[in-house]
């Protein structure tokens, strides 16, 4: 019989327990030969697997492997099941490599366009981020491969990454930070969370015992351990204590001689060593045993995936007419993407891999297709006589298809953009060519947002995102009609960078990031100052259309602890088939104010379902109380205000298509903090307090209006001017007892909030 975790940990000895809780190297941890303890081997990334060469010492040095859609891209695919198959792929890869947990997901939340990391993340609303990596998660996982979800939390630029302090509200940080981790933790256990460099309210990421245990392992009921970024430790036994099981990759037995001499002075307790050790081994003895079980993948099959995965991810972003393209058109293919896609990101997660570009997948479709390179893939770099090739060459076709996209330079891992813009070179041939070509179409290559100045000039806006090397397969089929553009925003584009909610507070000063935007991220932001955007949250065009009818609750209303159906018909009303992605959005119309502000509309559900032409299908989406509920901080704890709530229904977030009013019928009242300065209008508001200062008011109004009754003020004003008064004013212009009376209504409202 082989030993428990707890006989193994009863047998190390101090020096082999610290040591097991960092790196042998960047991508193993430590074995114990004298009691068969093996090592295991960690690798990145998110969409393919960067896994060291046997024998090579370069830790860059990677084998090929296959290269799926970005993070950026497979959100925009909306379909977890999709993201569940892709990370079934991945664990297969990793298992025949030898490689025992997968360094991914990565879902930090995109607080700015600019940040330079944003190719690898979801998205910028954390429901569908934690719904996507859950997915990802079990697709892993499944494969006897662990994950490694990170980073954990708030690590949202590039800026000073390994230093910077990320200043959030409590409400901030549970409402849109943390729930995606929440979601996947909950959903799909993975079995490490990886903390982040920076640090969080003014502690580490890696050291902070909030984060790491307290809302981790306490309120989530996270089970795994908790590994550092390469190099996120900051000071290693105050990390421990916080929570911090495995620092990666070690610094060459520095810190484990730290972990020695804290538990041999009394200044860490052994037992949280070994409850670091226990939660290290349980993982590493159940991943070397599922490491057994014979591996094989199929390298082609896995391209294909790639490759479909890309097309269900491609989105649509305007179509006036020039797509699909047809056999028979005069079409000519511009920008140097066109043969050289840009397909994946710069940094950690670079996959050892080509891609097929859509010249090949053209050539291999037998398409006719003439091109020219217009301007470089690498640079921005203006050549006039490729210019005037390409403008000729748009004015002599029926269509102009122009591959654009950001550089590598532009656009990675370890620095923001400071820009939103494409190169100028390709701005300004899209201009040139739509002004000699109406059916001028761009697809777009990029990890993020850019500006697009000619959106309205052109007929048609492909965006494909980082689509990984299949991508040149999926443009071919989307661009000729062969797969219907399926894939929806998972974030916003915005007009212009001045219009994104931290613009004035993105990337900080080098030494913090405020997040002072709070709550309002994305959408959020843009619909409560009803902001008009390039291309909204959940927008995505298809080549057929979908009719939304019948919708329906299972109920008018929700009972605290219960549960209600919405139930919704979606057909095919178009001559494709395609799949339609049914969004529910969910408003508070209670009119309760909320700390904080009150967001218009929160993503909390949405499908994605294929449909031949004219046939229909129901959605069911369940909601609870949560899905109705902010995260209120004087409470500590998420909360929905009794009264009228909408589900929102439709096709993007600025197309829906049904609302129904949804009554709340919770019976627990919003805190309340009584004393002489609050505000009358906060205590006529709330069913608490109000008859007892309506009943105080009475006798105290004629002296406190100062006769303003009489027509000195307008009634409006009036009201405002009661709104503001305090308890305190209002006793003050009471005459005398007034300091009396002040105490005894004070003590009947604390026994009304009670
Ligand atoms: C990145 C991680 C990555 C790790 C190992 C770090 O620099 O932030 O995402 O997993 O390196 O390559």
């Amino acid at each position: 019989m082989n030993p428990t975790v707890q006989e193994l940990v009863a047998a190390l000895t101090l020096e082999e327990k610290a040591g097991l809780c960092s790196g042998a190297d960047f991508w193993h941890t430590k074995a114990v030969a004298r009691l068969g303890i093996p090592a295991i081997k960690v690798s990145d990334g998110p969409h393919g697997l960067r896994t060291q060469r046997e024998g090579s010492t370069d830790p860059n040095d990677s084998i090929e492997a296959v290269c799926f859609p970005a993070g950026c891209a497979a959100a925009a695919s909306f379909d977890p099941a999709l993201t569940r198959r892709m990370g079934a792929a991945l664990g297969r890869e990793a298992r025949a490599n030898g490689v025992q947990i997968l360094l991914g997901p990565a879902v930090n939340i995109k607080r700015s366009p600019l940040c330079g990391r944003n190719f690898e993340y979801y998205s910028e609303d954390p429901y569908l981020a934690g719904e996507l990596a859950a997915g990802f998660i079990n697709g892993v996982q499944s494969e006897g491969v662990g994950t490694s979800i990170k980073h954990f939390a708030a690590n949202d630029q590039e800026t000073r990454r390994l230093s910077v302090n990320s200043r959030v509200d409590e409400r901030t940080l549970q409402e849109i930070y943390l729930p995606a981790f929440e979601t996947a933790v909950k959903k799909a256990r993975p079995w490490t969370v990886m903390c982040s460099y920076n640090r969080l309210n003014g502690a580490y990421a890696s050291e902070n015992k909030p984060l790491l245990t307290d809302i981790l392992r306490g309120a989530w009921g996270f089970d795994g351990f908790v590994m550092s970024d390469w190099g996120a430790v900051n000071d290693r036994v105050k990390g421990i204590a916080a929570g911090l099981e495995l620092e990666m990759p070690g610094s060459q037995g520095v810190n484990d001689r730290r972990l020695i001499d804290a538990v041999r002075s009394g200044a860490l307790d052994e037992a949280v060593l070994d409850r670091a050790v226990t939660r290290i081994l349980n993982i590493v003895l159940l991943a070397a045993d599922l490491a057994q079980r014979p591996a094989a993948f199929d390298r082609a099959a896995h391209h294909r995936l790639a490759a479909e995965l890309a097309a269900q991810s491609g989105v649509l972003l305007r179509n006036l007419g020039a797509l699909p393209l047809h056999r028979g058109q005069k079409v000519v293919y511009i920008g140097a993407y066109a043969d050289r896609p840009r397909y994946q990101g710069g940094g950690s997660s670079h996959v050892n891999t080509t891609a097929v570009s859509a010249l090949d997948a053209a050539l291999l479709h037998d398409r006719m297709v003439q091109y020219v390179e217009g301007f470089p893939a690498d640079r921005d770099q203006r050549d006039e006589t490729e210019f005037l090739r390409a403008v000729t060459a748009a004015e002599a076709a029926d269509v102009a298809v122009i591959f654009a996209g950001l550089p590598d330079s532009f656009e990675s891992e370890g620095g923001d953009r400071r820009h939103m813009r494409l190169p100028d070179c390709q701005n300004n041939l899209i201009a040139r060519v739509a002004a000699v070509q109406k059916n001028t179409v761009v697809v777009l290559h990029t990890g993020a947002p850019v500006e697009c100045p000619w959106a309205d000039d052109v007929s048609s806006v492909l965006c494909m995102y980082l689509a990984g090397e299949g991508v040149g397969e999926a443009e071919d089929a989307l661009l000729w009609g062969d797969a219907d553009p399926c894939g929806r925003l998972p974030e916003t584009w915005p007009l212009r960078l001045e219009d994104t909610p931290c613009y004035l507070d993105f990337p900080g000063d080098g030494v913090t990031a405020d997040y002072r935007e709070g709550v309002y991220v994305g959408y959020r932001w843009y619909d409560a100052r009803r902001m008009p955007v390039r291309w909204p949250f959940g927008h995505g065009l298809s080549y057929t259309g979908y009719v939304y009818r019948n919708a329906v609750l299972s109920a008018d209303t929700l009972a605290e602890q219960g549960l209600v159906t919405v139930q919704v018909t979606v057909k095919n009303s178009g001559a494709m088939q395609g799949a339609e992605v049914v969004q529910l959005y969910v408003a508070d119309a209670t009119g309760t104010p909320v700390a904080g502000g009150r967001v218009p509309q929160v993503l909390r559900g949405f499908q994605k379902i294929a449909l031949q032409p004219g046939e229909e299908q129901v959605v069911t989406f369940t909601l609870t109380p949560r899905d109705l509920s902010h995260y209120d901080a004087a409470l500590h704890d998420w909360y929905a205000a009794p009264g009228r709530y909408e589900i929102r229904i439709g096709h993007s977030s600025r197309d829906i298509r049904v609302t129904l009013p949804l009554h709340y019928a919770g019976t627990r009242l919003p805190p309340l903090q009584v004393d002489e300065t609050t505000p009358l209008g906060i205590l006529l508001a709330d069913p608490r307090t109000a008859p007892v200062v309506q009943h105080a008011l009475r006798a105290e109004t004629a002296a406190m209006t100062n006769g303003g009754g009489d027509g000195l003020m307008p009634p409006e004003a009036m009201a405002q001017m009661f709104d503001a008064l305090t308890l305190r004013n209002m006793i003050n212009f009471g005459g005398p007892q007034a300091e009396e009376k002040l105490t005894k209504l004070l003590e009947t409202l604390q026994d009304a909030i009670k």
